[in-house]
């Protein structure tokens, strides 16, 4: 189990969390093994799950959403407190029209469609990233969806829409100069994630090793988890491994 955190930065034990795992304490499951509180995800894979059957990209993304679908079911039964999703990164805007506009299209449907099941659930949805660079009629429905479900206080669905780590922390390191003192505690409590659980595990699909712009502060201390598994074949079974590789994961936050 873990050590003392060395500062206010690293992840506190002693806050609430989901219901199923608070067995012993806050934070610590059966036999004293980690729990994660705040998982995230690089969902990455579409386009070659796609490419491997010969069907266009936009079918990749279109099972990716029902991966996020039934991941965010998962998170939900499994209770973590946040599932933080990269779907859109700053970068994403280099890619052909037609595919942004799928992306886009796919946003939309998804709110629609899983709008009522969030509100019915308890699920909280956030968005992290500078989302208003978006289409108005994405804009008006992401902010309906935050409207509706900003009472909720089950399981948090934070979507990274036009998010990039590095344009988060100079957003932050600005709001905090005007503020006083640039310091990491200031610094972190004007991220995009400030309202989070600290991040306990960072997953990444497909085979790539790397953090691509996603959450880089927040990632200081969590824990990574890489997989070959291609985003639309990802399955609360890959979660539930995650979690268990992390259950066994000794987390020292720089110390003994
Ligand atoms: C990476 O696959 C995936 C994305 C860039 C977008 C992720 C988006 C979704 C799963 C759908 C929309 C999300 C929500 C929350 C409704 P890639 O296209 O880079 O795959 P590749 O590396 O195999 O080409």
């Amino acid at each position: 189990m873990s050590k003392e955190p060395a500062s206010s930065l690293v992840p506190s034990e002693v806050e609430g969390r989901g219901a199923k795992h608070a067995s012993v304490a806050p934070g610590v499951g059966e036999g004293g093994a980690c729990v994660a509180r705040h998982v995230a995800i690089i969902m990455d894979g579409n386009g070659r799950w796609a490419k491997k059957r010969h069907l266009p990209r936009a079918v990749g993304h279109q099972r990716g959403v029902e991966s996020v679908r039934r991941l965010v079911r998962a998170a939900r039964e499994m209770g973590l407190e946040a599932l933080t999703l990269y779907a859109f990164s700053t970068e994403n805007w280099r890619r052909p029209e037609e595919e942004i506009s799928d992306l886009m299209g796919l946003l939309k449907r998804f709110i629609m469609s899983d709008l009522d099941e969030f509100a019915a659930n308890n699920v909280r949805l956030k968005i992290i990233g500078n989302y208003k660079a978006f289409p108005n009629d994405v804009i008006d429905l992401v902010e309906q969806a935050l409207a509706r479900t900003a009472g909720n206080d089950g399981v948090t669905l934070a979507v990274a829409l036009n998010y990039g780590s590095q344009d988060e922390i100079a957003r932050a390191a600005v709001r905090a100069a005007e503020k006083g003192p640039v310091t990491p505690e200031t610094i972190s409590a004007e991220l995009d994630t400030a309202d989070l659980p600290p991040l306990d595990l960072l997953i990444r699909t497909s085979g790539e090793l790397r953090l691509s712009n996603f959450l880089l502060w927040q990632a200081a201390y969590a824990e990574l988890w890489f997989t070959d598994v291609l985003w639309p074949d990802f399955k609360p079974e890959h979660l539930e491994e995650a979690l268990s590789a992390f259950a066994k994961r000794e987390r020292r936050y720089g110390g003994r």
